[in-house]
């Protein structure tokens, strides 16, 4: 017997795990609608990735640039051999050490998925989470899944089921919720079509762990005047909807503080842990210590501040390595400065 819908109006429904969740989701996406859903990185906006409207009607809830391809995603045991024009053995041995999980490879692609899903590039975005959520999901749906992120187009990502529901509450039918998303930034974005992997994004899984699999790693960086290998990553992204001032010092951070309090504004200042302290009483929000930390804090804070703040301040980490390389990429893009990986 088939689930009926739980309505028949377009509003959103947010549903954990519980009776017929995945059934619904299936019917909605059977039917050419596109579902919300959690993942370990961020929540993403998925639909049949072989229907052609399905896939246009991603890019237009989001205002997304008709430019920019959408990540397919599956589960763990789906073949993705139908999908793909073979692979390198350095992504076969990535595969096996880091799927699933928070890293999306760019394979040579067959085309049997909607031209709309690249946009007119020859390669295909795959990625298979880990979140249970995700893989129960792709399951039971057992067809890949193009899913962006599922903001706004610039918009902060979404990192719980209510960051979805306010960019799109009305708009599409169903949210599955799988709580807070541990990871908090994007996946690391891969290309796997030459002779050495390139990244495209950073995020969770970086450079150093991809090296220590493949051999060795290179990362893409975009010279003037050439189309982006990545085009998402050309677009100013990830921003707050209040205005933003980023600084190196808290000395710095508390004189702008103090100047837009002045002015009868609402500033908040945005700093890892050790630089709390400093700020006194001042409206703060603790990014973390750890890059682990500032990665799954960030765009929740960020969507927290734009709620009331006047003014976020930002100053700039002093923690490096590891995953810190993808967290100051977004760092840097929410508070408008230019960064290239
Ligand atoms: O963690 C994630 O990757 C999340 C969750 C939902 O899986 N998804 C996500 O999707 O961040 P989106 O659309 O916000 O970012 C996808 C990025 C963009 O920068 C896009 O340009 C790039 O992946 N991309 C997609 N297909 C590509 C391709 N064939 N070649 C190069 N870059 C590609
Ligand atoms: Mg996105």
């Amino acid at each position: 017997m088939r689930a009926a819908f739980p309505c028949n109006s377009m509003e959103t429904q947010i549903l954990g795990r519980s009776r017929g969740w995945l059934a619904y989701a299936k019917q909605y996406i059977e039917a050419g609608e596109v579902v919300a859903f959690h993942t370990e990185t961020v929540y993403g906006l998925g639909a049949n990735a072989f229907n052609d409207e399905a896939v246009l009607k991603i890019f237009a809830l989001k205002g997304r640039p008709a430019d920019n391809p959408l990540i397919v995603h599956v589960h763990k045991d789906f073949d993705i051999s139908r999908l793909i024009d073979g692979e390198p053995p350095y992504a076969a041995a990535l595969r096996a050490a880091f799927l699933p999980g928070a890293l999306t490879m760019v394979y040579p692609s067959t085309g049997k998925v909607s031209k709309y899903v690249s946009c007119g590039l020859n390669t295909l975005a795959i990625r298979v989470p880990s979140s249970p959520t995700a893989q129960a999901f792709l399951r039971e749906v057992d067809l890949p899944i193009a899913a962006p992120s599922a903001n706004l187009s610039k918009h902060v990502s979404p990192v719980t089921a209510r960051h979805v529901y306010d960019d799109f509450n009305g708009k599409i039918p169903l949210i599955l919720d799988g709580g807070a998303c541990s990871g908090g930034i994007e996946s690391t974005v891969l290309d796997c079509t030459g002779e050495v992997p390139q990244i495209l994004r950073e995020g969770l899984v970086t450079r150093e762990m991809i090296a220590s699999v493949a051999g060795d790693c290179k990362i893409y960086v975009r010279r003037e005047g050439e189309q982006p290998k990545s085009p998402g990553m050309a677009y100013k992204h990830y921003s707050p909807r209040c205005k933003t001032a980023l600084c190196n010092a808290a000395e710095e951070a508390i004189a702008l503080y103090d100047r837009e309090r002045e002015r009868g504004g609402k500033p908040c200042i945005l700093a890892e842990s050790e630089l709390i302290p400093a700020l006194e009483e001042r409206e703060v929000l603790d990014l973390g210590g750890t890059g682990e930390e500032m990665a799954r804090r960030l765009y929740a804070l960020l969507r927290k501040a734009e709620k009331t703040a006047t003014l976020l301040i930002g100053v700039v980490p002093k923690e490096r390595g590891g995953v810190m390389a993808g967290v100051m990429n977004r760092f840097y893009r929410a508070f408008g400065g230019e960064h290239e990986a």
